[in-house]
């Protein structure tokens, strides 16, 4: 029989950082600044980014050093697990080989400490005293947070709102590491202030927060912006999720003929699907499927054009799939989800037929996650659920095909903190909603033609 958790030790741990637009077929179009359209530069982005970053941001080198003061906090609680779930597959009755990359055992409960530790470093070594950062359903608030108390560094936090009040332990969380939180859009930034006084009760979105936590960086010369997904560098520090699953499902003797992974920005996704997809370029034979909520659809239905990364405009235009950088997409319980674009990268790939894309509803996201947390006994976070909706839903294909595939998904944190929304869906006041076209279709009217 084989082992149920195929772990790796510390000494296993990758010591670089996998940078796949060194062997993307068609590199991301550059940002381009906001004014003059240009391709924006590095000073253009030195108000709110150390420059180790930018560079990261830019580079087309493969293989990128991970500093031995990350790797020592990433040891706190890398390598994490891969699990085979055994008993998800005894419960689907299905031939399929399941495996999950467990991203959940870190302190945030999350997989975005990979990149808010290496951010916190990089701008302590750049003398900046605080950072300015938005958050979803709270995850990357808490990893930011985290990151900033590893490294002495003052955190402040824009929450969306409709987060801030379903999720309140999240909001103590980060105050336990010294974070200061505010619920946007707030008062404290021109941007969210403006959004108040034509819509006093905006539950807020990530596009809004990104505005005020922009906001609040470019106008203090202390303080710099961290962003927990999206950008290059995010993606590239991810990487660590994929380049250990490799190293794991060597170890099982198996390899996936499938990768999943969530989609909100893209990070957990890239990070568990680049270095896999850097051997489909290679000729193996792979698919990387990107997996998002269906009331805020941005690869199944966005368009691929430049966009603002924010909600006021205040972000260089990068070039993606986006549902228009005002759209609101409704209020649904994987907050994290909830952006109207997408990583640049991903956006690429998707474009170049290198990931593909599907969307759920939540109520089968959240009968999906039961499914799981009622075999293999975590309780899984709405996002990740996300990825274990579309592993399910591949693995009952195989049963129904009678073919025996390798299913590898990220399981890209733990739902402890999100307990309320599983009451909600076992009390039966989950909605879905439907895809928002006409929304969508004025919000991208609205964008410039570049
Ligand atoms: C557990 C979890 N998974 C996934 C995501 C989505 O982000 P990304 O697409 O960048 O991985 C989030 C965002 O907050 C999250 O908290």
């Amino acid at each position: 029989m084989s082992d149920t958790k195929i772990l790796l030790s510390e000494k296993d741990m990758p010591r670089q950082w996998y940078n796949i637009m060194a062997d993307m077929p068609n590199l991301p179009k550059p940002p381009l600044h906001p004014g003059t359209r240009q391709p924006a530069g590095p000073d253009d982005l030195k108000a709110i980014f150390p420059m180790a970053l930018i560079e990261q941001e830019m580079s087309t080198q493969r293989w990128i050093d991970i500093p031995q003061e990350v790797l020592d906090i990433y040891s706190l609680w890398r390598p994490s697990p891969l699990y085979r779930a055994k008993r998800l597959e005894a419960a689907l009755k299905t031939p399929a080989r399941i495996y999950y990359k467990y991203e959940g055992v870190s302190p945030a409960g999350s997989h975005k400490p990979n990149t808010s530790i290496a951010q916190a470093y990089y701008n302590k070594q750049a003398g900046i005293k605080r950072i300015a950062t938005e958050t979803g359903a709270g995850q990357w608030g808490i990893a930011m947070s985290l990151a900033g108390r590893m490294f002495g560094l003052e955190v402040v936090v824009y929450m969306v709102k409709v987060s801030f009040n379903q999720k309140p332990y999240r909001k103590i969380a980060m105050e336990t590491w010294g974070a200061t939180v505010h619920a946007s859009p707030s008062n404290v930034t021109n941007s969210g202030r403006k959004i108040l006084e034509s819509d006093p009760d905006n539950k807020g979105s990530l596009g809004i927060a990104i505005s005020e936590a922009v906001e609040d960086a470019a106008t203090r010369s202390d303080t710099n912006y961290a962003l927990g997904s999206v950008l290059n560098h995010v993606m590239l520090h991810q990487t660590v999720i994929g380049l250990e699953a490799k190293k794991q499902m060597e170890l099982a003797g198996d390899y996936p003929d499938i990768v999943i992974a969530c989609s909100g920005g893209g990070s957990n996704l890239a990070g568990l699907s680049f270095p896999f997809i850097q051997d489909k370029i290679n000729g193996k034979n792979l698919r990387a499927i990107a997996v998002e909520p269906s009331s805020c659809p941005s690869l199944t239905k966005g368009e691929f054009r430049y966009d603002y990364g924010d909600t006021a405009g205040l972000t260089p235009f990068l070039m993606m799939y986006t549902l228009g950088h005002d759209f609101m997409p409704p209020g649904i319980h994987a907050g994290g989800l909830r952006y109207h674009g997408e990583s640049p990268l991903v956006s690429q790939l998707y474009h170049d037929g290198l990931i593909e894309a599907r969307a759920y509803g939540q109520t089968s996201v959240f009968e999906a996650a039961m499914t799981f947390a009622n075999a293999e006994a975590i309780i899984p976070a709405p996002e990740s659920s996300h990825a274990i909706k579309a592993a399910i839903d591949e693995a009952l294909l195989c049963r129904e095909e009678g073919k025996e595939k390798c299913i590898l998904f990220n399981l890209s944190g733990h739902g402890y903190l999100d307990l309320a929304s599983y009451a909600d869906f076992m009390a039966g006041k989950l909605e879905d909603y439907e895809y928002p076209a006409k929304l969508i279709e004025e919000s991208l009217k609205k964008l410039p033609v570049i």
